[in-house]
């Protein structure tokens, strides 16, 4: 399994004071931020775009995992790349297999990574299972996009179990990303099944005391892994 990484999405905190939620980030040592750009389209929310993520850029040197929540995201794709992000994360329901190759190369001869994610109710592509290898992060969200603070959709463990088998099987270095609903309650349901990002808006900046959260959600899941 690869290592276990923490990502709060700092969706869940004031979007007034997003220093603020990258701060926490850095003082409860996550591995990365994870950066939600909605665009009012592709789901029902509208969140904010390169400048912000640009702004942040400058005040924190963590990974910048940018989920693109978007219809278009190659329209937008260089803006995200300047402006910063180290992953950025497309959705398999707007693009092809023509179009993902396209915009891979965009992205790695820029030097950056870059994720796959799914919504809970779509099942992985064919053209999208035939590049896996080329994906750093295959995102498997376990709530519709939109917005923090939903429950997880345990309907979706059993694809999480077969996209992490499939990767392992095939010996990848691809993260399995859970993104949607993850508590420390429930985040030995998707290590056991071979998530290893975990996102938490709600689970990292809900809680009293984000910063401690952070370390929390670690030490669960990490306690989990070494039992596998
Ligand atoms: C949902 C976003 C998620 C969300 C996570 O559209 O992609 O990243 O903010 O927040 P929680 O962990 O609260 O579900
Ligand atoms: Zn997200």
């Amino acid at each position: 399994m690869q290592r276990i990484r923490i990502a709060p999405s700092v969706l869940a905190w004031d979007l007034g004071d997003l220093d603020g939620a990258v701060d926490i980030c850095k003082e409860g040592g996550a591995d990365q931020v994870h950066l939600d750009v909605i665009d009012g389209h592709f789901a029902p929310n509208i969140t904010f775009g390169p400048g912000t993520v640009k702004a942040l850029r400058r005040r924190c040197d963590l990974m910048f995992d940018t989920h693109l929540m978007i219809d278009d995201p190659g329209r937008y794709l260089e803006k995200f790349i300047e402006a910063g992000s180290d992953l950025l994360t497309l959705h398999a329901e707007v693009l092809s297999g023509e179009s993902f190759d396209e915009l891979h190369s965009k992205i790695r001869r820029a030097g950056r990574a870059m994720g796959l994610a799914i919504r809970p109710a779509t099942q992985l592509p064919s053209w999208a299972a035939e590049r896996l290898d080329k994906v750093s992060s295959l995102v498997v969200m376990t709530v519709n996009p939109g917005f923090s603070g939903q429950t997880m959709d345990m309907s979706v463990m059993p694809k999480l179990e077969s996209l992490s088998s499939m990767v392992r099987e095939r010996g990848l270095a691809t993260d399995v990303e859970i993104d949607g609903g993850v508590e420390p309650e429930n985040v030995h349901e998707v290590v056991k099944r071979g998530g290893n990002v975990l996102v938490a808006g709600a689970g990292v900046y809900g809680k009293k005391d984000p910063v401690k959260a952070i370390g929390e959600l670690r030490e669960r899941a990490m306690k989990l892994g070494e039992r596998e």
